[in-house]
């Protein structure tokens, strides 16, 4: 599968991979619109992801992300960001595979500890016990993320502009995207 055949590229990876951040930074530089699921969640909903997890429920709320992912995915031209938890129903990775480019962003666990220290909006990381939690969660999905991703992607702390550099240089050397 080739980014000029499909025209969009997809990231899958836990909560605090960069998802959102790397993503913005590649949409940039690859010329395409930048589209974050848990927002669209969020703006077509009118409430925070939390207060859906909160009112409805988990299972509501994959519902919910199934509906915009089945959406955004149909979009050309763009890249998505996808939230953690995506790849949790069969229906959702059946399309993944058949859409763009899905990149896996995979972080370590020190990188994801750090970024999320402070967090008071990711309704499954409030009173856990984070290092566990997120821990036993990667290993859980890792093999979720690889049946649908087409590359793998390593993701440390090095700052977004650097990662993103590092990604499309691997993306143009495998000939996923043409020179850029
Ligand atoms: C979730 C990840 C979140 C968000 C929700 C559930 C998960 O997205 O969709 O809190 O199950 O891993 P991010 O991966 O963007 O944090």
């Amino acid at each position: 599968m080739r980014l000029q055949e499909h025209s969009g590229v997809i990231l899958v990876g836990p909560m605090a991979s960069g998802k959102t951040t790397l993503g913005k930074l590649l949409a940039k530089r690859l010329g395409l619109t930048f589209v974050d699921s848990d927002q669209e969640i969020e703006q077509r909903s009118g409430v925070s992801i939390r207060t859906i997890f909160e009112v409805e429920g988990e299972v509501a709320f994959r519902d919910r992300e199934s509906k915009v992912l089945a959406t955004l995915i149909s979009q050309s031209g763009c890249v998505l960001a996808t939230g953690g938890g995506v790849v949790l129903l069969e229906q959702n990775r059946a399309r993944l595979k058949e859409a763009g480019l899905v990149l896996y962003l995979k972080p370590d666990i020190e990188t994801q500890l750090k970024r999320t220290s402070g967090d008071r909006k990711r309704p499954l990381l409030q009173n856990v016990d984070r290092r566990q939690f997120l821990t036993e969660l990667n290993l859980a999905r890792d093999p979720l993320y690889r049946d649908v991703a087409d590359v793998v992607i390593s993701v440390d702390n090095r700052p977004g502009k650097k990662m993103v550099e590092s990604i499309l240089n691997r993306l143009v050397k495998n000939a996923w995207v043409a020179e850029i």
